[in-house]
C-alpha cells in the first residue's frame, strides 16, 4: 500500500487512466485524491471485472450520489470508467495523466511507444525490472521529473514521474534516478547496499561494471 501511496501521490490531472488496473485499489485512491475522471484499464476481463467489484463497493462506501452502469460508475465530484484494453489501444479519450505499474519494464515500455498519438503528458511509471532500460526510452519524448525508491513489503520499488519533453541523463542517472541521487534519501542507500549485496555475489563483467557504479554513488555520501 505504500507503494500505491506514492504511485498515487504522483499523479496529476483531472483525467488519469491506470493501465492494468488489477485490484483497482490504486483508482480508489484516485477518488480520495478528487480526480475527476479516473480510467480502469485492463487487459483480462477477469481483473476489470474485480476492479470493477472492488471499487464499486468502495464508492458505496464513501462517496455520494452513486449512480451505476455496465461500465461506469458515477458520484458526487466525479466518475470512473472500466475500459477493457490492451495497453492505450481501446481507451478512446487520452488521459492528462496515465500510471503503468507493477509490470515488467519491457512490458511497459512497448505500451507506451506501440501509439505515439496517444501518449499522456503525464506519466507514472512502477516497472518491476529494467527500470534503466524504461528511462533510456522514455527520456526520448518525456522529462523526468521524479525518481524515488521504497521499500514495501519487504521489496524495493522504483518509480518515476515524467512529464512530456525529453531529456538527457549521465549513465548514473539512467542506473539509478536522477532525482535519487541528488536527495540521497535513505531508502535509495538501503536499495544500493541490497543492489551492492547481491551484485557481489555474481562475478560477471556486468555485475562488476554495477558494483562500480554503486561505489561511486556511495563516495557521494560517506
Ligand atoms: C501485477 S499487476 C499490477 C497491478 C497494479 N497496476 C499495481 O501496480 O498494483 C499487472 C496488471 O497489468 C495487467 N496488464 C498486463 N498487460 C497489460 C496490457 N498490455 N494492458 C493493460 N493491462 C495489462 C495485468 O492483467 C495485471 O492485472
Amino acid at each position: 500500500m505504500k507503494r500505491l501511496k506514492k504511485i498515487a501521490s504522483l499523479c496529476q490531472g483531472d483525467i488519469c487512466a491506470d493501465i492494468g488496473c488489477d485490484h483497482g485499489y490504486l483508482c480508489e485512491m484516485l477518488i480520495d485524491k478528487q480526480v475527476k475522471q479516473i480510467f480502469a484499464c485492463e487487459v483480462t476481463t477477469k481483473n476489470l471485472e474485480k476492479a470493477k467489484q472492488n471499487i464499486t463497493r468502495y464508492v458505496q462506501k464513501h462517496c455520494k450520489n452513486v449512480s451505476i452502469s455496465q461500465n461506469q460508475i458515477q458520484y458526487q465530484g466525479g466518475s470512473v470508467t472500466f475500459v477493457l484494453s490492451n495497453g492505450f489501444r481501446d481507451l478512446q479519450i487520452l488521459p492528462e495523466c496515465a500510471i503503468i505499474a507493477g509490470m515488467g519494464g519491457d512490458l511497459i515500455i512497448n505500451i507506451l511507444f506501440e501509439n505515439l498519438q496517444k501518449l499522456p503528458n503525464v506519466l507514472v511509471l512502477q516497472p518491476n525490472t529494467k527500470v534503466d532500460k524504461v528511462r533510456t526510452q522514455i527520456i526520448k519524448y518525456y522529462k523526468i521529473l521524479e525518481d524515488a525508491i521504497l521499500y514495501d513489503g519487504g521489496k524495493y520499488y522504483n518509480i518515476i514521474k515524467a512529464v512530456r519533453g525529453c531529456d538527457s541523463l549521465s549513465e548514473l542517472e539512467i542506473l539509478f534516478g536522477k532525482t535519487n541521487l541528488q536527495l540521497l534519501h535513505n531508502d535509495f542507500k538501503q536499495y544500493l547496499k541490497s543492489l551492492k549485496a547481491y551484485a557481489k555475489n555474481i562475478k560477471n563483467e556486468k555485475f562488476n561494471k554495477l558494483l562500480s557504479q554503486i561505489e561511486k554513488v556511495e563516495e557521494l555520501y560517506e
